[in-house]
This record gives structure tokens, C-alpha cells and sequence, in this order.
């Protein structure tokens, strides 16, 4: 027996899967990629409006709802639908593809999964519980009124004449403890890193303008619904002026004896836009960024081409698996694309229209990373502004310069003054004072407060920061200040008319 012949059979037995199988199913899902599968089943349906809905009372989130106003379902579609791993014809946009993505993300997230659909005929519903399911493959049909019913209700801008209405219930990462304000701080996390989610990998779609997406809050203990908040599209792309001029670039890899086309772009460094930071820094999102169909895959990663890196930090590749079956798997979460293995050096062998290739490009990221990070090392370090300085703008300084250590901020405040002067600097209160009697003129009718007149207030701030730092003024320093004094006291007059 040392040859490694086949193996001869003598018949076959049938071995379903025990139902505990349900049990491991939709584990490697969170709470976003679980309800962006949803989401997709929405898309594939048609619908032109998606609402994802959590219901609280005062003390207690109760459940989620994804409701569609697409083309629903009758009683053997449904059937189908709840049907583990039962595929159907897919056509050539369908964002489905395994036939498992609503039970596995559900039964992932929650201990009961109701599907409530409606095409041309009654409202009809399906309950997989983990209970029943992983007991014996149960699945329980919900009463035709309840459905009836919840087809009915009023879901927002929605109309569900026709739609699908999947809700959760005892969805495992809601907090336990019965506290309003435990669950308010969960709701707010959640949604913010909800919406981040939806928008990135919807971000194409939305912008298409296939469907719109909203989140809101509905409160039994009141029957009322929070506002709905729009998911607005993220681009990882969307930067306003590229980091490299050569760049965005595209270079063809061969593969399978097929060009895939990727999108090789730079950001310029240091973005404050969401689409550069996406969740958490934008470290973490460098790399190939695979889109199907128009919905994102993965956002960022190198699939073993090279290694995450601080210093790349601004490549980020773009590439449509469309057409390359052969050569890109996604993973059933639909969170990660896994490349065939001659990926790698496909991509390294990989060229642009003038010859450029991929250590080109990742030389070039680099290279822009190192001189985003030199100019800002060239600006001297500033006095940090304080009081006065509305936080966005104080936020805007912050990103742009570094502090002087052991500086005491500088104040900026409005106050009376024996003359007309425009501005003084009191350099032994660290603070900046602005005339009073220009603070209506400035203000162009717009109420006062502490931070208010962020504009004047940043260019005087440029103008005299530095005059902060050090021992003393110098002659040079002081006429400055009678400079500027005369100049802006006599704009300021002319603004008061
Ligand atoms: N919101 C919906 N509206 C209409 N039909 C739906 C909806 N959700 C699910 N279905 C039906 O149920 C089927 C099963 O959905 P499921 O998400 O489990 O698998 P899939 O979408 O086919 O593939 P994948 O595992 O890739 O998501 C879908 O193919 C579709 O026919
Ligand atoms: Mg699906």
C-alpha cells in the first residue's frame, strides 16, 4: 500500500448534518458585517429603501429590525430562503452567492431570527430559533395576523406593500443591564460604527443612487421612532488632491491568463476626511480594497504581496473581482478575499501603460508618507490656543503644529477697552484681547459666546502666536504689534460703518 492509488467505495449512506451544526454557523460575524449581509439580501430584492431599526424601551434594547421595501417573498420562496445553504440562479449582480448569509448572519448575532415577506399574495413569516434549529431543524411558521400585521406597520419613509421584514431577537451583544443610560451609550457606539461600516461597504451602491439607507431608534416604551439617519457613502478613495501626481495609476496583472486591472492610489499625507480614516487609523487600512458587484469586500490588506507597514499607510489599491472568479475567493462573511496563490507574483510582475510596476508604486507611497511627515516637522512648535477658540478650530491648530511643552495656552477673549484699538496682547495673562465695541460688527448679527468669531480669532492667533514664546518681546516683535494695531483698528472702524 505505498502507491498513492484512488480509493475503491462499495456504496453510499446518507449522513445529514447533525442540527448542532447551526450552532458554529455565522460565529466569525459582528453586529455591522452581520446586518451589511442583510443589507445585500435587500439589494439583490430590489429594494430602493433599506431601514435598519433598533427597538428600546426605557431601560432595555429588545431587538433589531432590517426591513425592505423590494420585491418580497410568498411562502415557498420564504421557505427557501430560511433553508440553510439552498441556493438559487444568481444573476450576473446578485450580491448573493452561498445561500447562507441571512442565517448565519442572523443565528451569529441573535437567539431567534423571524423573516416576515410579502410579494403579491398574504404576508407570510418563518422564526428560526437557535433552540429549535440546533434541537432538530425546526422551523416555526409565525401566524398570518402577526405578519399581516407587521407588513402594516408604519416603517418610516418606507412602504411595504411589498418587502421583507427581518427582525432579531435576544441579540447577544446587547448590554444586559436594564440602564437607560448604559443603553444609550451602546446605541450611540454602535450606530456610529453601524453607519461607518454601511457607508464604506455600500459606498459605491449609494452613490449609484441603487438604494438609500437609513438607521433610526424606535422606543416602545413612547410608539415613537427617533429621526432616521441617512448612511452617507465613505469612499476610501475620495481624497481631494492625490498624494503623488503620477498617481491614481493602473497596473495589469496577469492571472489565469486574464488582466486584473489595479487601481493604485496616494494619499496625500495626513487626511483628516472620513474615507482616510474609515475605523480606527489609517494604518490599518492600507492594501487592496476588492469590490464585487459594486459592494467592498475588504477594506485593505496586502494578501502576503508585502507587509502592513506604517510607511504605507497611503497605498491603497483598488481592484473589481468580477471577472476572476478563478482567482479571488471571498469568504462567506464577505469581509476578506482570498487570492490565489500565483497573486503575489501576478502583482509584482505587474505593469503600467509607461512601465511603471508595483515596487514603483510602493516606493512612491513611501516616499509621499516621508514627506508629508517632513513638512510638518519643519513648522516650528506653537503655544497651544485656549480659552476662546472654538474646539474645531483649536482641533484644526492641533493637527497642523506641534505643541511647545509646558507652554501655557493662549486666550482669546473680547474686552473693554479705554481706546479704539482693534487688539492688544497681554503677554503676562497669556491672552489675546479683542475691542468690545467691534464684537456686533464681527459678529455680523450672529449671537455671541465664548468661542464665537472662530475666523478673526484664527488669524489673530497666526499672526501673534509666537510673540507668546520666549523671555521677552524685541523691538521687531512690538513694532509688529503697532503695525497690525493700526492696520486692523482702522478695518475695524470701517466695518462699524
Ligand atoms: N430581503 C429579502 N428580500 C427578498 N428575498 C430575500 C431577502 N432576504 C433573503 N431572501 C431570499 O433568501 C435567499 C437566501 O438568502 P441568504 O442571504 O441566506 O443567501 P444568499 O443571499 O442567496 O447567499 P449569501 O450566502 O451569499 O448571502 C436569497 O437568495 C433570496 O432568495
Ligand atoms: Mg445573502
Amino acid at each position: 500500500m505505498s502507491d498513492w492509488g484512488s480509493v475503491p467505495v462499495t456504496g453510499s449512506t446518507t449522513l445529514p448534518p447533525d442540527p448542532g451544526v447551526m450552532k458554529a454557523i455565522g460565529l466569525n460575524h459582528a453586529l455591522p458585517t452581520a446586518i451589511a449581509d442583510l443589507v445585500d439580501n435587500s439589494v439583490d430584492a430590489g429594494a430602493t429603501t433599506v431601514l435598519v431599526r433598533f427597538v428600546r424601551d426605557d431601560a432595555r434594547l429588545l431587538g433589531v429590525y432590517v426591513v425592505d421595501d423590494g420585491r418580497g417573498m410568498d411562502e415557498s420562496t420564504l421557505d427557501r430562503a430560511m433553508t440553510v445553504g439552498s441556493r438559487r440562479d444568481y444573476d450576473s449582480t446578485a450580491l448573493g452567492h452561498f445561500g447562507i448569509g441571512l442565517k448565519a448572519a442572523s443565528l451569529g448575532q441573535a437567539a431567534g431570527v423571524t423573516v416576515i415577506s410579502r410579494a403579491d399574495g398574504p404576508a407570510v413569516g418563518r422564526r428560526w430559533t437557535m433552540q429549535k434549529a440546533a434541537d432538530s431543524f425546526e422551523c416555526e411558521i409565525v401566524s398570518a395576523e402577526f405578519a399581516t400585521a407587521t407588513m402594516d406597520t408604519a416603517w418610516g419613509p418606507l412602504t411595504t406593500q411589498r418587502g421583507t421584514v427581518v427582525r432579531w431577537d435576544g441579540v447577544k451583544e446587547f448590554p444586559g443591564a436594564r440602564n437607560a443610560k448604559v443603553v444609550e451609550r451602546y446605541l450611540e457606539t454602535t450606530l456610529t460604527g453601524l453607519r461607518q461600516h454601511l457607508g464604506l461597504v455600500f459606498h459605491r451602491l449609494l452613490e449609484e443612487r441603487r438604494f438609500s439607507l437609513l438607521v433610526d431608534i424606535h422606543d416602545v416604551a413612547v410608539s415613537e421612532s427617533g429621526p432616521p439617519f441617512l448612511v452617507d457613502p465613505i469612499d476610501p478613495f475620495a481624497y481631494v488632491r492625490s498624494g503623488h501626481p503620477a498617481y491614481p495609476c493602473t497596473l495589469t496583472a496577469e492571472l489565469d491568463g486574464a488582466g486584473v486591472e489595479l487601481r493604485c492610489h496616494i494619499w496625500p499625507g495626513r487626511s483628516q476626511l472620513p474615507g482616510f480614516h474609515l475605523s480606527g487609523t489609517p494604518e490599518r487600512h492600507q492594501g487592496f480594497f476588492f469590490y464585487r458587484r459594486g459592494r467592498l469586500l475588504q477594506d485593505g490588506g496586502w494578501n502576503a504581496v508585502t507587509h502592513p507597514e506604517k510607511h504605507l499607510q497611503l497605498a491603497r489599491v483598488a481592484v473589481d473581482i468580477d471577472d476572476h472568479p478563478a482567482a479571488f475567493t471571498m469568504n462567506p462573511e464577505k469581509t476578506r478575499v482570498e487570492t490565489a496563490s500565483a497573486f503575489a507574483q501576478a502583482v509584482d510582475e505587474a505593469s503600467g501603460p509607461g512601465g511603471e510596476n508595483f515596487a514603483d508604486y510602493l516606493r512612491d507611497a513611501e516616499g509621499a508618507y516621508r514627506d508629508s511627515r517632513k513638512r510638518s516637522r519643519s513648522r516650528p512648535r506653537v503655544v497651544p490656543p485656549g480659552r476662546g477658540f472654538a474646539p474645531a478650530l483649536r482641533r484644526a491648530i492641533g493637527r497642523e503644529l506641534e505643541y511647545l511643552a509646558g507652554e501655557e495656552p493662549i486666550e482669546i477673549l473680547w474686552g473693554d477697552f479705554k481706546d479704539d484699538s482693534f487688539f492688544d496682547v497681554d503677554r503676562e495673562a497669556r491672552t489675546v484681547w479683542v475691542n468690545k465695541r467691534y464684537r456686533a460688527a464681527v459678529l455680523g448679527g450672529r449671537g455671541g459666546s465664548l468661542n464665537d468669531a472662530p475666523v478673526v480669532k484664527a488669524l489673530l492667533y497666526l499672526l501673534v502666536e509666537d510673540l507668546f514664546r520666549g523671555a521677552y518681546l524685541g523691538a521687531k516683535d512690538r513694532d509688529n504689534v503697532e503695525l497690525w494695531r493700526s492696520v486692523l483698528t482702522a478695518a475695524a472702524k470701517e466695518e462699524t460703518g
